[in-house]
């Protein structure tokens, strides 16, 4: 890689799915799409519009159609929702979803309590997805959580993590998402799975998704940067958690990355203020303050 492109991270943006989806109000549709349209404004590439999946299971993400319908769409933007099924990849066709993102788990646990099979069963399920969203030109995401420990199993092997990678890649995911769920994950843990991953997989198909419980989000990007890791998630203000892993806290703020990134001189194509007067836009919809550090520590010279 060129020096030029070795100093580019891609960063996409999940707060309105991983953050929302894990609220306890019910966030305003036009909030959300505000929300978003704010944040690809502010430089969002890839972002998380949504997820299309049974709205029983997770409420908050039952108006996903209508946020969709909402946004103003940029060229050169990728949108993305998660679907477990064919049902998901058609609600995603309706409303033009650019790109869709499959999840499963590396641990049976999490599997069952998060999608209700086994991890052989959902893989099985998204060769079908797959094929389907390949022939009607719908790009494909892979997510695989877990991946340093379970709330229900413990730790996980790296071992366990490399031929769920292996078989999304194969299946036309253009990227996987290695995720810390339940952000107990150090940059030992990162150095461990990334030599095990990276041996099967190059680094520029690896996106590192952190949560940041135990407050090892930054560090753990820095740990993945030094093994060449250029792709991450992050949510504007630090929103997020999982329904079906309550011992987990957000993912580690899109703000909190983004300074480590630009003084570090990596280049990410977006506007810290953006991001951050975004997540403070939403926080107004929010029964509680943002946990991002960064967001905390600006001041905003506007305001
Ligand atoms: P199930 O109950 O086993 O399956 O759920 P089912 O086929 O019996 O469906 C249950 C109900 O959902 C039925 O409706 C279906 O019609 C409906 P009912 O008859 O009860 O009224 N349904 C759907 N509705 C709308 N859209 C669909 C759809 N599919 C079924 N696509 C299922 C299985 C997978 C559907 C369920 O478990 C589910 O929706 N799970 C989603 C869980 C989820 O979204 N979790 C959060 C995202 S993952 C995450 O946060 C981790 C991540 O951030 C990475 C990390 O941090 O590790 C990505
Ligand atoms: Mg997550």
């Amino acid at each position: 890689m060129s020096e030029s492109g070795d100093m580019a991270v891609a960063i996409t943006e999940v707060g309105a799915r991983d953050g929302l989806q894990n609220e306890k109000v019910v966030v305003p549709t036009a909030a959300k799409i505000a929300f978003i349209d704010a944040l690809v404004a502010a430089g969002a590439r890839q972002i998380e519009v949504g997820s299309f999946v049974s709205p029983r299971w997770v409420p908050a993400m039952a108006d996903t159609e209508a946020v969709f319908a909402g946004l103003t769409r940029r060229a050169g933007v990728r949108y993305l929702a998660l679907v477990p099924n064919l049902r998901g990849l058609d609600r995603a066709r309706a409303v033009g979803c650019d790109a869709i993102a499959l999840f499963t788990a590396a641990s049976e646990g999490f599997a069952r309590a998060n999608i209700n099979q086994t991890i052989a069963q959902s893989l099985a399920a998204f060769a079908d997805v797959a094929a389907r969203a390949r022939t009607e030109g719908v790009a494909l995401r892979g997510y695989v959580s877990t991946v340093f420990a379970c709330p229900y199993d413990g730790p996980t092997r790296p071992e366990a993590v490399v031929p769920i990678v292996e078989e999304l890649l194969a299946m036309g995911a253009y990227e996987v998402s290695l995720g810390d769920t339940i952000g107990v994950g150090t940059p030992a843990h990162v150095a461990r799975l990334l030599e095990a991953v990276l041996k099967v997989a190059p680094a520029d198909r690896i996106v590192m998704h952190f949560h940041d419980t135990w407050g090892m989000g930054v560090a753990n990007v820095m740990a993945a940067l030094e093994h060449g890791i250029r792709r991450f998630d992050a949510s504007a203000g630090g929103l997020g958690g999982c329904p079906f892993a309550k011992v987990a806290t957000g993912n580690v703020a899109t703000e909190d990355v983004l300074y480590l990134l630009d003084h570090l001189g990596y280049r990410t194509g977006y506007d810290f203020a953006g991001v951050a007067r975004a997540a403070r836009a939403l926080a107004t919809s929010l029964d509680h303050p943002l946990v991002s550090r960064a967001n905390k520590a600006w001041r905003d010279p506007l305001a």
